[in-house]
């Protein structure tokens, strides 16, 4: 039936990035779209283009077998999914963008986007990390709303892309700012009945949550690669959750402890700690003593895909040291020094020793 004027406007959504998590995104995304009438159905992928070793470009590979064979293989997105290496084209009729790359590409994706997006567009940014600036830390969200002028929610969680692209339930939370409206529309639209999203009115602490505990991985990988146990691990754990919280309202006011215990803090911690590739990468790291770099453990672990938790734990260290923070945050400092190789891995839990003033591992409790 051809759509008359009475009709609701229906939503496009473009996807902005197709590595591991950007291909589960576009999976849970597209099979909302197909069925719910209140979007199109096709759901366009920005694809940053590749030879494969077949010879093949990655965006003709995705198109052909409706998987992403080197981010994603396996998994089908679905057929309404559609794959485009041109950057301004897979955004020029969207009005949903989903932004989902790591997040040192952002700067340049945005500067290039400038102008070219619908009036009406809105965004949620799915990535975790943040720009240091001179002026202090800049959130991805902010980012992207200041550079394009849109508004900005952002989704994060305990999410494992390879559990959800096999349908394992998990749940994830909706951070957003003031309109309640946008953000359930987002909810909707990443909804399934193995993903479970809830909405969260602050942006800030979500995106906060859901970038510092990287940081706090690259941590639990080293307990976990000088087989220190379970107790250490929880304790680093416990330590990181309070630095986490602490950075987090020290930057910004409004920042809620509610948020902490909703999935995008406490359970993307617990996961993130015990499965993600910043535990592995840190694990190899100290099982080598450090001698191994970690972008060689990235190129030779990852196979293309991007480890965030050290590239963050050096964008957090600049924070401290600006705002002259480092001794109330000793995890976060101590992670930064052993992974740019001043302390050897084991000094991960050496703080009472070399910071007699502080009565305890857990350091100051001073901590908002
Ligand atoms: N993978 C997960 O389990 C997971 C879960 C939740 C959140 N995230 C977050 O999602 C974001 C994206 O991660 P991912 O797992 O989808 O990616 P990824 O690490 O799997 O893949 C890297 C991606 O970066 C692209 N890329 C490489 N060079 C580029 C360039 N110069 N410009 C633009 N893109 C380039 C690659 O083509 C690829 O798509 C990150 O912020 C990550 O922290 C990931």
């Amino acid at each position: 039936m051809a759509p008359n004027d009475e009709d609701p406007p229906k939503f496009k959504v473009s996807i902005v990035g197709s590595g591991n998590w950007g291909s589960v995104a576009s999976k849970l995304i597209a099979s909302n779209t197909i069925n719910l009438p209140s979007f199109h159905d096709e759901v366009k992928m920005w694809v940053f283009e590749e030879t494969l070793p077949s010879g093949e470009k990655l965006t003709e590979a995705i198109n052909r077998t409706n998987e992403n064979v080197k981010y994603l293989p396996g998994i089908k997105l679905g057929s309404n999914v559609v794959a485009d290496p041109d950057l301004e084209n897979a955004v020029s009729d969207a009005n949903m963008l989903v932004f989902v790359t790591p997040h040192q590409f952002m700067e340049g994706i945005c500067k290039r986007l400038v102008g070219k997006i619908k009036d009406d567009a809105q965004a949620i940014s799915l990535i975790k990390g943040m720009e240091v600036k001179k002026e202090g830390p800049c959130m991805i969200s902010t980012l992207i709303s200041q550079q394009l002028g849109v508004n900005c929610c952002v989704l994060m969680g305990a999410n494992i892309a390879n559990e959800i692209a096999v349908e394992k339930f998990s749940e994830a939370t909706v951070g957003y700012r003031g309109n309640r409206e946008i953000a359930e529309n987002w909810v909707k639209l990443f909804t399934t009945p193995y993903f479970a999203v809830s909405a969260c009115q602050d942006v800030e602490g979500v995106e906060l949550c859901g970038t510092l505990k990287n940081v706090v991985a690259i941590a639990a990988g080293f307990v976990d690669g000088l087989d220190m146990g379970n107790n250490t691990k929880a304790a680093i754990m416990r330590i990181g959750l309070k630095e986490m919280k602490g950075l987090s309202k020290l930057l910004f006011s409004t920042v809620k402890d509610s948020t902490f215990f909703e999935s995008c803090g406490v359970a993307d911690l617990i996961t993130t700690c015990f499965g993600g590739r910043n535990r592995r990468c840190a694990e190899a790291y100290a099982k080598s003593d450090g001698k191994r770099s970690f972008d060689d453990l990235e190129a030779e672990m990852l196979q293309g895909q991007k480890l965030q938790g050290v590239s963050t734990a050096k964008e957090v260290y600049e924070v401290l040291k600006h705002k002259g923070w480092l001794e109330m945050f000793p995890l976060f400092t101590r992670i930064h020094e052993i992974c740019v190789g001043r302390l050897p891995p084991s000094a991960i839990v050496e703080y009472s020793a070399q910071t007699p003033k502080r009565s305890s591992v857990g350091g100051p409790d001073s901590l908002p």
